[in-house]
């Protein structure tokens, strides 16, 4: 199996890129934060404080998260339940941030990350998918913008979706994320050591796309041409 690993902060467009590459190559797209999401969502509608592990640890017993693909789309299920659009909204992505800081949560969801990655060739994009869940993948990249950009890709998103957010909330939301997510002490952000770095700043959505499709390219050659 082909294993790409693709990380990077917030807003970094890795998903619609993934996504897009994933359906180019006839790989499967893995959205890992969906899976961080869906748990934050288990802990808003309880009304949890999602950084009380005491509180959210023991939720874990009580859900089931699932990823399905429907026409070849990731659709995410709590408990049965399709929150593929739920997991979307702003708060439910400051408490995946929250939740994705306990370790019994990223445990939690390590051997569905993996086995999805084991049985198919497969994009997968996170925070630590290069680092921790798919250390040997065959192709490592690590996306990233600047915060003002992201931020503003980010409010153009929520505003398709007719959710009409000020751009400096977007924007600190952001540039707190960041901080959390990359000075937790599990599996933090950043980038692998073997990870390419791309930079989307000035480059636009076909850009990117071709500049992550030729890394992959490149990668898997050298490995084919190896064995
Ligand atoms: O990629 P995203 O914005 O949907 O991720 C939501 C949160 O989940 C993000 O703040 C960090 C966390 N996350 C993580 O810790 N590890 C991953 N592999 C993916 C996401």
């Amino acid at each position: 199996m082909i294993n790409v690993a693709i990380d990077g902060p917030s807003g970094a467009g890795k998903s619609s890129i993934a996504k897009q590459i994933a359906s180019k190559l006839g790989y499967v797209y893995v959205d890992t934060g969906a899976l961080y999401r869906t748990v934050g969502l288990a802990a808003v509608r309880s009304g949890f404080d999602p950084k009380d592990s005491g509180k959210v640890v023991p939720m874990l017993d009580f859900i089931k998260v699932e990823l399905r693909y429907v026409d070849g789309e990731q659709r995410v299920f709590l408990n049965g339940e399709d929150v593929s659009e739920d997991i979307r909204l702003p708060e439910v992505s400051m408490a995946a941030s929250g939740v994705s800081a306990i370790p019994e949560v990223r445990a939690f969801l390590f051997d569905l990350q993996r086995n999805i990655a084991a049985e198919s060739n497969c994009l997968m994009d996170g925070r630590d998918i290069g680092t921790v869940v798919l250390p040997n993948a065959d192709v490592k990249i690590f996306l990233t913008a600047s915060p003002e950009v992201r931020a503003e890709r980010r409010q153009k998103q929520l505003k398709e979706k007719g959710i009409d957010e000020p751009y400096e909330n977007i924007l600190s939301d952001i540039i707190k994320r960041d901080y959390d997510d990359s000075h937790r002490e599990t599996a933090p952000l950043k980038q692998a050591e073997d990870a390419v770095l791309v930079v989307t700043d000035n480059l636009d959505f076909d850009g990117s796309v071709q500049a992550v499709i030729d890394i992959i390219k490149e990668k898997t050659q050298a490995r084919q041409e190896q064995q």
